[in-house]
């Protein structure tokens, strides 16, 4: 304590005299050397951003007062108990000095840049306990010698590049209490080392792929275990019996995985504690355990509520901890344990695609926290109970797909949080009732059911209603012209028994409409037109004079191309439907009106479903050409100024790689894009064809004009832009296979916080987006490459990135292909067999070039330059491959 003081004083003394300055710095140092630990630490790391500019030998703060050191007063001095420097942007080495800290107990360096294999030296700290070197680029194997860290409680390595297997050896950190491993690259199988390790209360073996094992059936033995974090990894085989040891446990998560057979039938009555469950997207079976958290006895109690008068059985108590029950995409069948609808604390069920039976109880009522529930495409049956609509905390319903019946109970929506509500594909009939508490809801799908009676008018007073799904009903009478004022993106009321006029803006406005299947409907572009209207009126939809002179003007794309870039074609229209006029501006001599552009939206014309930001349509011109229109929804708060900004700067764009914006259309509303379109369709569409054959020079002329496109976006063309969409159905192929990126910037014109919401959003997830994706605020270029290197392994192994029709496979490709290169020879495994032997040295290298560009870590990514770069050696390189080199390579990889 004394030491210092002297010391600081000493310093400021000298300042200006050096020698002296040295010599009493000797003296100084003498007296601190935790201090000189702590600077001869910071030596090896290098610290760009300066955050430990504390850490100085002339600092005026005491040692323990510098960034990150905890110091505890253990007489007779203070002295350093804990390191923390998490998040500082650090790299360089860790060194082995800072265990001259007799008491260093907590060293944790997570969050930041260190880039070397796992520090074993830091086993001579003999205080450590905790050991966080969470998210860096660790790599290389845990080594046998884990061991020497024996003393450690907490080992956290995780999101890290650690790989190759878990070593027998770590079962002797016999004090460890938290083990976390998830993140990384390990392989093998998990060994039975579990017994020891009798402390652990957090085991996370998480998102390891190339973890193919069974789980060890001594993790039963850990009775203090509170979580255990197994998703995303390749456990397989049955959940083992001995689980029902883990009586502590709070959180299970299996989910992701390739589990199968049966959860054991005594596992759901002896995890007491639980709080989240999930299970699910496995190959798991059979019936559910009706033991789950006592769900039998609850089962009893929901059918006979005065029960909970009386003194609840304390096996019924507990379970009533359970909030999240997620078991969904397997295959499980019979009664789902209905005991779990009641509980006082369930926010969460998912049990969609599965086998369950079994009914919704009234129960339900006393639910009182549930928010969600998705129960789609099962066996369920019985009518939606009365209960439903006093569960004011739903905020979701999906029960689609299954048998309910009989009438909707008519507060089915009277959760004042309520926005989505998917009941299609059952049986239910009687009229639809009226909603009127539930103000948020945004989505309702009552398709395919046997409702009748009319639309209830009031729809027309949700405010946010956007998705509205009446269609394949039995629903009589006319469309409430109120429906017209709500921002709908989608109108599906097709076959159906409606008649009368159908309100101008359904028509012309915002929403993809599908009437079809009405043959009492009438208005313009129906087959019917209304008795009281004349037969042709083009101005109701807003088509003015100039628009007309327009279409004298000859048609050509590319050939009317002007010396300054483009031109532009202002028209505005006034319109009488509320909806306010349509405003377009053309960069080309189209010869296509609003009417047509509109009318031409339909069903028909749509490809690719609805994307995220609206949908998409092919529609051929009065000419005969096509075009490729995109009607973006939501298009946040642009001002129409600021939006033909937007829209023109993407329309500057000249590449051979990037599709050109030919116009665009905008109401207050929406705003209608204008692209062209290449007759060759898109990459996606053909690589979803069953008979998809490429052959690889076509193939790489793709991925590499798809490389220069991005490197232009992202390098050469002022304002710098980002994609941010890139997928093989965004790719367009013109006759030679020169492909084109479409659907690009959209954030420029939708605006960022639109954009961020809808990627956000559970509808979004796509599996070309980098998985940083979801909890960086920021774009970067580098998620632009992520989602370029899965398309060049959609390209090398001819998969589509994401196969949802294969159950059991239903990995995405990125996940697929480094479990299979993970094994011997696997690189082959993955190359497309339809492709002759004689381009698989250029595949492999490709190959290693979209792995890095799918690379987990962001900076671990090359630029587009750079992968341009070298997919342009790779096609040079061709004709100076000797022969010999390649029928060696040839004779090597025979297929295993
Ligand atoms: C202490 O500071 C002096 C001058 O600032 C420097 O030369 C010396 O290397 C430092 N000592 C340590 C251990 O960093
Ligand atoms: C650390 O700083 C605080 C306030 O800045 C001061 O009160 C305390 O005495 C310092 N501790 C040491 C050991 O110098
Ligand atoms: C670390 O670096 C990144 C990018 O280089 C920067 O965004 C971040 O703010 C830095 N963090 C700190 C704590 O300096
Ligand atoms: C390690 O540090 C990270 C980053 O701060 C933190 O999220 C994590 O919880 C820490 N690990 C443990 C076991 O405390
Ligand atoms: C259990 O721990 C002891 C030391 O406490 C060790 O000798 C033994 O090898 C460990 N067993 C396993 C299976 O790791
Ligand atoms: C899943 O397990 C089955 C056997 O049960 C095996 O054939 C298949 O390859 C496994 N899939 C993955 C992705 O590990
Ligand atoms: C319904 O679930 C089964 C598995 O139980 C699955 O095979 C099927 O694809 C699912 N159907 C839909 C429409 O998701
Ligand atoms: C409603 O469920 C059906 C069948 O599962 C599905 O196809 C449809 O996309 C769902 N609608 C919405 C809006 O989620
Ligand atoms: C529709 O209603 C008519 C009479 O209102 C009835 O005859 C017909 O069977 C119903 N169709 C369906 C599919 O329910």
């Amino acid at each position: 304590m004394a030491a210092p003081t002297p010391c600081i004083t000493t310093y400021t003394l000298l300042l200006s005299l050096s020698f002296a300055f040295f010599s009493f710095f000797i003296s100084c140092s003498s007296a601190s050397p935790e201090a000189e630990t702590l600077l001869s630490f910071k030596n090896s790391i290098e610290d760009q951003k300066g955050s430990l500019s504390t850490w100085s030998n002339n600092s005026v703060h005491h040692y323990c007062n510098w960034t990150g050191i905890t110091c505890s007063n253990t007489s007779p001095s203070l002295t350093v108990t804990s390191i923390n420097l998490q998040s500082l942007n650090l790299s360089g080495e860790i060194s082995s000095s800072v265990c001259d800290l007799s008491n260093l107990a907590h060293l944790n360096l997570a969050d930041n840049l260190f880039n070397q294999p796992i520090p074993l030296h830091l086993s001579h700290c003999s205080s450590l306990q905790t050991l966080n070197l969470s998210n860096n680029l660790i790599w290389g194997p845990i080594p046998d010698q884990i061991f020497q860290f024996g003393s450690l409680r907490v080992l956290d390595f995780s999101r890290n590049h650690i790989e190759g297997r878990i070593p027998e050896s770590i079962g002797s950190l016999v004090e460890l209490q938290v083990l976390n491993l998830g993140s990384n690259l390990l392989s093998g199988t998990v060994p039975t080392v579990f017994k020891n390790l009798t402390e652990l209360v957090l085991l996370d073996l998480s998102e390891n792929a190339y973890l193919v094992s069974e789980i060890p059936s001594d993790i039963g033995n850990l009775a203090k275990l509170e979580q255990l974090l197994l998703r995303g990894s390749s456990f397989y085989g049955e959940v083992p019996d001995s689980l029902v040891g883990l009586q502590s446990l709070t959180i299970l998560d299996l989910s992701l995985n390739n589990l199968s057979g049966p959860i054991p039938q005594t596992l759901g009555s002896s995890l007491k504690n639980l709080v989240s469950f999930d299970v699910s997207q496995n190959k798991l079976l059979g019936s559910f355990p009706s033991g789950i958290c006592g769900a039998k006895g609850l089962k009893d109690l929901s059918l006979h509520t005065n029960f909970f008068t009386g003194t609840i059985p304390s096996s019924i108590n507990e379970c009533l901890k359970l909030e999240r029950f997620q078991v969904q995409n397997n295959g499980f069948s019979d009664d789902f344990p209905d005991g779990l609808w009641s509980f006082s604390n369930i926010k969460l069920i998912r049990a969609e695609n599965n086998r369950f039976s079994g009914q919704v109880p009234p129960g339900i009522s006393m639910a009182a926290q549930l928010e969600q529930v998705q129960i789609d495409n099962n066996s369920f049956s019985g009518t939606i109970p009365n209960g439903l609509g006093s569960v004011k905390s739903l905020y979701r319903f999906s029960a689609s797909l299954n048998d309910f019946f009989g009438e909707l109970p008519p507060n089915f929506c009277d959760s004042p949080v309520m926005s989505i509500i998917n009941l299609s594909h059952n049986s239910l009939s009687g009229q639809i009732p009226e909603l009127k508490k539930c103000r948020k809801l945004v989505s309702l799908s009552l398709a395919e059911n046997s409702f009748n009676g009319e639309i209830p008018p009031s729809l027309s007073d949700l405010p946010v209603l956007t998705y509205l799904d009446l269609s394949a009903n039995n629903l009589t009478g006319s469309i409430p012209p109120g429906l017209q004022n709500l921002k709908l993106a989608l109108f599906n009321v097709s076959f159906n028994q409606l008649s009368g006029r159908v309100p101008a803006a359904l028509i012309s406005g915002l929403p993809a409409s599908f009437l079809e299947g009405n043959p009492g409907l009438c208005g313009p572009g129906l087959p019917n037109s209304c008795s009281d209207e004349p037969p042709k009126q083009h101005n109701h939809v807003g088509l003015s004079e100039s628009t007309w002179a327009l279409i004298s003007i000859a048609f050509g794309i590319g050939v009317l191309l002007l010396a300054a870039g483009f031109f532009v074609f202002h028209r505005s229209s006034k319109q009488k439907s509320q909806l306010g006029g349509w405003r377009s501006v053309f960069f080309y001599p189209l010869r296509i009106t609003e009417h047509d552009l509109v009318m031409g939206m339909n069903e028909k014309s749509a490809v690719g479903g609805n994307g995220v930001f609206g949908s998409s349509y092919i529609i051929r011109l009065p000419s005969g050409e096509q075009v490729a229109v995109k009607k973006l929804v939501n298009i946040g708060s642009q001002t129409s100024k600021a939006l033909k900004a937007e829209v023109k700067t993407l329309a500057k764009i000249r590449h051979k790689n990037i599709a050109k914006i030919l116009g665009f259309c905008h109401s207050d509303e929406s705003i209608i894009l204008i692209y062209e379109y290449l007759q060759n369709g898109s990459l996606g569409d053909l690589i979803s064809r069953p008979d998809f054959q490429l052959q690889w020079s076509d193939r790489l002329r793709i991925a590499l004009g798809v490389a220069q496109g991005l490197a232009y976006l992202h390098k050469h063309y002022v304002p710098h832009l980002l994609h941010r969409n890139v997928k093989s159905k965004n790719i367009l192929l013109d006759v030679g296979f020169e492909p084109k990126l479409t659907d690009f910037a959209i954030d420029r014109i939708v605006g960022d916080a639109a954009f961020q919401s809808t990627i956000a959003s559970e509808f979004a997830y796509s599996c070309y987006n980098a998985p940083e994706c979801g909890q960086s605020k920021k774009a970067t270029e580098q998620m632009d490459v992520y989602s370029f290197g899965v398309v060049l392994l959609e390209l090398i192994t001819g998969r589509q990135a994401d196969q949802p029709e294969s159950f059991g496979d239903s990995l995405d490709i990125v996940k697929w292909v480094r479990r299979k290169i993970n094994i011997a020879n696997g690189s082959l495994d993955v190359l497309d067999p339809k492709i002759s032997r004689s381009s698989q040295h250029e595949m492999l290298a490709a190959l290693e070039i979209a792995t890095r560009c799918t690379s987990l870590m962001p900076e671990k990514r090359p630029s587009m330059f750079e992968v341009t770069r070298a997919l342009q050696s790779l096609g040079s390189e061709r004709p100076f491959i000797p022969d010999s080199e390649f029928s060696n390579s040839e004779k090597n990889s025979a297929p295993v």
